[in-house]
């Protein structure tokens, strides 16, 4: 799957205030690809995550995903495109605090006609992968940050996406375990083509991607 952006741009509305967090950017994210975005906070990293994730739209510019135009797609079917093609890792995590790690990890896959039985089975061994299959049953705030973390890729993994956008993996992780959990991303990359685009602050993850963004000001310089 392809996603190509063309000049996309999104500004906030807040308080009557215009915010233009990302002012015309443009790119191509290919099966197999392996990119890094860096650059300083506020620069619009995630803004530009959640455009190529279609979790949002840009104010202009042309974003297609998968050979679909999103702004032709209503937000049903931009949900739909998400849960089909793309796993995304919020940097905030975003987990659901009163479910357990299995139940969080299983709940895309409500989407996908699989019985809670199977749907469990999946989460479980994708937290094992993450190795957290010793925390099966926590909730999310009997959980480190770390851990968090590794459930909230466990999520964004569990349905096999074609496309894996994720906003700092490895920011609340220590060295050995933020290097197991990037071996088992590029273990997919190389071995399914599944598409990498990470943003990271850490100058040794962001070397070892095929490709590096950098942003500043909500453009790519
Ligand atoms: N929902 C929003 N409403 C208004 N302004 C926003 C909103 N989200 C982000 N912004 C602003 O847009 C700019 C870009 O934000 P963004 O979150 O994309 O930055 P970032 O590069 O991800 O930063 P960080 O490295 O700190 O995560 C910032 O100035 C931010 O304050
Ligand atoms: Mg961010």
């Amino acid at each position: 799957m392809t996603i190509s952006a063309s000049a996309i741009a999104r500004t906030y509305e807040l308080d009557g205030v215009s915010v233009p967090a990302l002012r015309g950017v443009s790119l191509t994210i290919d099966a197999g690809d392996y990119v890094a975005i860096v650059g300083p906070s506020g620069s619009g990293k995630s803004t530009l995550m959640h455009l190529l994730g279609a979790l949002d739209r840009p104010t202009s510019g042309q974003l297609v995903i998968g050979g679909r135009d999103v702004a032709s797609l209503s937000p049903p079917e931009m949900a739909r495109l998400r849960n089909e093609t793309i796993g995304f890792v919020f940097q905030s995590f975003h987990l659901l605090p009163r479910t357990s790690a299995v139940d969080n990890v299983a709940l895309p896959l409500v989407y996908r006609g699989l019985g809670a039985r199977q749907r469990r089975a999946r989460a479980a061994a994708m937290l094992e992968r993450v190795g957290l299959g010793h925390r099966l049953q926590h909730r999310p705030n009997q959980l480190s940050g770390g851990e968090q973390q590794r459930v909230a890729i466990a999520r964004a993994l569990v349905t096999d996406p074609e496309v894996l956008l994720a906003d700092e993996p490895t920011g609340n992780l220590d060295t050995v375990t933020g290097a197991a959990v990037l071996a088992l991303l590029e273990e997919l990359n190389a071995e399914s083509q599944v598409a990498l685009v990470l943003v990271t602050h850490d100058r040794d993850v962001a070397a070892r991607a095929h490709r590096q963004i950098v942003m500043r000001d909500g453009v790519i310089v």
